[in-house]
């Protein structure tokens, strides 16, 4: 592959597994014992916003026992010292890619460590338990604060950037991700389209593998490093 300038990286639960974070579409269709319509989508919240609750808040008190893995720490690597433009596109919700230093990153679904108010629409990081009972740091109202995550029928964040670097790549790759939810599951054919390269890193083939013009298949802490120490060989 001839050096890109312009890399979009997506990331999805598989770059994170290996830090002790179940992956969504595990063997019996569940996520951590729950049906993804239970827990992940906003009729769940207005039905049974304890449930709803309970299940982020373990997920983030959850982020307290985990650390980030070499596949974090590799692209937290690339994007310090990659000369071009870079953006990691995550899809999940933990705090991995920053905690390994990751600068160039956006979160397409959200942050288990935000809080969004429903009253006066403001963001805030959150630390700890939310509940049903949390008050807004920002308009003090109770009540009305939800998990800042960006659930089924919801639109992801910040598409608008994401498309423009997208346009603008060179090389897209996409790491750990099963290829199953749009828009993300999408971005391969964007890049194509606009005659980016594209390579997918996977434990196994995701649903739109043909898709990439390369495919490596491995653990992301063995491929993922490997990727990048070639591309910082090259640059
Ligand atoms: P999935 O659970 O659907 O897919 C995880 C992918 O990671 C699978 O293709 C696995 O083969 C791969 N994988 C597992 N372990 C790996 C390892 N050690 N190294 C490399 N790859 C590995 O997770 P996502 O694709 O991230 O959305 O799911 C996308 C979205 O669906 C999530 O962001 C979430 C979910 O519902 C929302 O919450 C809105």
């Amino acid at each position: 592959m001839d050096r890109p300038r312009n890399i979009v990286i997506l990331t999805g639960a598989g770059i994170s597994a290996e830090s002790g974070i179940r992956t969504f579409r595990a063997a019996d269709g569940l996520w951590e014992d729950h049906r993804v319509e239970d827990v992940a989508t906003p009729e769940a919240y207005v039905r049974d916003p304890g449930l709803v609750h309970r299940f982020y808040d373990a997920r983030r008190a959850r982020l307290g026992e985990v650390e980030p893995n070499a596949a974090h720490a590799a692209l937290a690597r690339l994007d310090a010292q990659w000369p071009g433009e870079l953006l990691i596109v995550t899809q999940n919700v933990d705090d991995l890619h920053e905690r390994a230093g990751a600068k160039r990153l956006l979160h397409m679904h959200g942050e288990l460590n935000s809080g969004w108010c429903l009253a006066c629409d403001e963001r805030f990081s959150w630390d700890g338990p939310m509940g049903p009972g949390a008050a807004c740091p920002a308009c003090a109202k109770v009540g009305s604060v939800r998990p800042d995550i960006v659930w089924f029928g919801e639109m992801p964040y910040e598409m608008e950037r994401i498309e423009a670097a997208l346009r603008d790549a060179e090389l897209f790759v996409s790491i750990g991700t099963s290829g199953a939810v749009y828009p993300a599951a999408g971005f391969v054919q964007t890049a194509k389209y606009v005659g980016a390269r594209t390579l997918e890193i996977n434990l196994e083939p995701s649903q739109g593998s043909l898709l990439f013009d390369e495919r490596r298949y491995g653990r992301a802490t063995v491929e993922v490093p490997r990727w990048v120490d070639a591309m910082l060989a090259s640059k």
